[in-house]
C-alpha cells in the first residue's frame, strides 16, 4: 500500500490525494518504461487501479541510413510522457495518465475510397504486412517544442501500392478511432479541448505519396504505447506535428480535399498544409524558434531556430513551388 513506501516520507500528503501525483512522487512516471509489462502493471496495482498499465512488445526492423540526424535523439521517458492526444486531455501528461487501457488488439484499419482493392488490416496483419525500418526523424509541434523520435514503420506510400490509387484519387483523409468509452476527451468537450470527433486529418495525395510521409507503429524498437497513438500513427515529419494523427481506423482516398479537425476548430489559426514555417508566424505566437525537448523540463529545454520544412526541404520543397505558403499556411 502506498503508505507504507518509503516515499511518503518526504511528499507532502496532500500530494497522496491524487493518484497521478502519486505516481509523479515515486518516480514511476520515469522508471516506468524500463521495466517488464508485469511489473509496471503491477505497480499500478498498489494504487487500486482497475486498469493495467499498457505492455509494449519488441519490433523486428532494420534501421534505415537514410534517415539519421546530426543531433541527439529525444529521452524515451519525454517522449512518451510529454504529449498531445486530446482524446486523452489537453495536459501534456494527460495522455500517458488516462490511455494505458487503451485496446489496441483487436484493432480494424480500413483503406477505402477510391482505390483498386479497399483493404481491412486487423493488428496482426498490420505489424506484418510490410518490412519494419526504423527513421528518426524531426517532430516540430504547432506550439514551438519538438523532439527527435526514432518511429519503427513503413512508408504511406508502400500499404497505398497495395490497395492501388485509382487515377480519380487526389487526396487522402485519415480518422482516429471514436470511442468515447475508451477516450474520455470525447465524452467532455472541455476535456477534448473542444474538437469535433473522431479526430481527422489530411494530406494532398502528393503529399503521400513523398517517401518521408511514414505510418508509425513503433517506437524506440518496441510497439507503440497507447499516448503515441497506437496501434499506427501517421508521422509527417515537415508538417506540425498535428497532422500526424494517431490511433488510425481509416484511410480513405478522396477526389477532394477532406476537412481536418484543428482547421475545422480554429481555421484562422491552422490551415490544411500547415508546413512547418519559421517565416510564417502563428497569429498568437512566433514560429521562428522552437524548444528541443531533451534531457530536463520543459523550461531548460534549448531555444533552437525552427528550419523550414522542418529542415526536410531537399524532399518536399518542390511539392509547393506554385503554392504562395502565406496563403495555404
Ligand atoms: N492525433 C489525435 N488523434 N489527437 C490529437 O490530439 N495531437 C497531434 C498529433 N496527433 C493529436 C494527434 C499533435 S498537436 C501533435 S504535436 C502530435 O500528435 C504529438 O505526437 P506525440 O504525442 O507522439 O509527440
Amino acid at each position: 500500500m502506498p503508505w507504507e513506501l518509503p516515499a511518503t516520507e518526504v511528499t507532502p500528503e496532500s500530494v497522496f490525494r491524487d493518484r497521478r501525483n502519486i505516481v509523479k512522487a515515486l518516480g514511476l512516471g520515469a522508471i516506468g518504461a524500463s521495466i517488464p509489462g508485469h511489473v509496471q502493471a503491477g505497480l499500478f496495482d498498489l494504487f487500486g487501479e482497475k486498469r493495467e498499465a499498457f505492455v509494449t512488445s519488441n519490433l523486428n526492423y532494420r534501421s534505415n541510413p537514410e534517415f539519421q540526424l546530426p543531433e541527439s535523439l529525444t529521452p524515451l521517458d519525454k517522449v512518451t510522457r510529454h504529449n498531445n492526444f486530446y482524446e486523452f486531455g489537453t495536459g501534456k501528461q494527460d495522455p500517458f495518465e488516462n490511455s494505458q487501457g487503451l485496446k489496441v488488439n483487436p484493432w480494424m484499419l480500413k483503406v477505402e475510397g477510391e482505390v483498386e482493392r479497399p483493404l481491412t488490416l486487423d493488428y496482426d496483419i498490420l505489424l506484418k504486412l510490410l518490412p519494419l525500418e526504423e527513421r528518426h526523424y524531426r517532430l516540430r509541434c504547432v506550439e514551438a517544442w519538438s523532439m527527435v523520435i526514432p518511429w519503427v514503420g513503413f512508408p504511406l506510400a508502400a500499404l497505398l501500392a497495395k490497395a492501388g490509387v485509382k487515377s480519380s484519387a487526389t487526396h487522402v483523409a485519415f480518422e482516429t478511432l471514436f470511442d468515447p468509452e475508451q477516450m474520455p476527451g470525447q465524452r467532455n468537450r472541455l476535456m477534448g479541448g473542444g474538437i469535433h470527433y473522431p479526430y481527422v486529418e489530411g494530406l494532398r495525395l502528393d503529399e503521400a505519396m513523398n517517401q518521408l510521409s511514414f505510418l508509425s507503429v513503433g517506437l524506440y524498437g518496441k510497439t507503440l504505447p497507447p499516448q503515441n497513438g497506437a496501434p499506427v500513427r501517421l508521422v509527417v515529419p515537415w508538417k506540425y506535428g498535428f497532422k500526424s494523427i494517431k490511433s488510425i481506423v481509416k484511410i480513405r482516398l478522396l477526389d477532394k480535399q477532406p476537412p481536418t479537425s484543428w482547421n475545422q476548430l480554429a481555421p484562422h489559426e491552422y490551415g490544411f498544409y500547415a508546413n512547418v514555417n519559421p517565416r510564417v508566424d502563428h497569429p498568437r505566437w512566433s514560429q521562428a524558434t522552437e524548444r528541443r525537448i531533451a534531457e530536463g523540463g520543459i523550461f531548460s529545454a534549448k531555444r533552437i531556430p525552427t528550419q523550414m520544412f522542418n529542415g526536410y526541404g531537399e524532399q518536399v520543397a518542390h511539392l509547393y513551388r506554385d503554392l504562395d505558403l502565406r496563403k495555404y499556411y
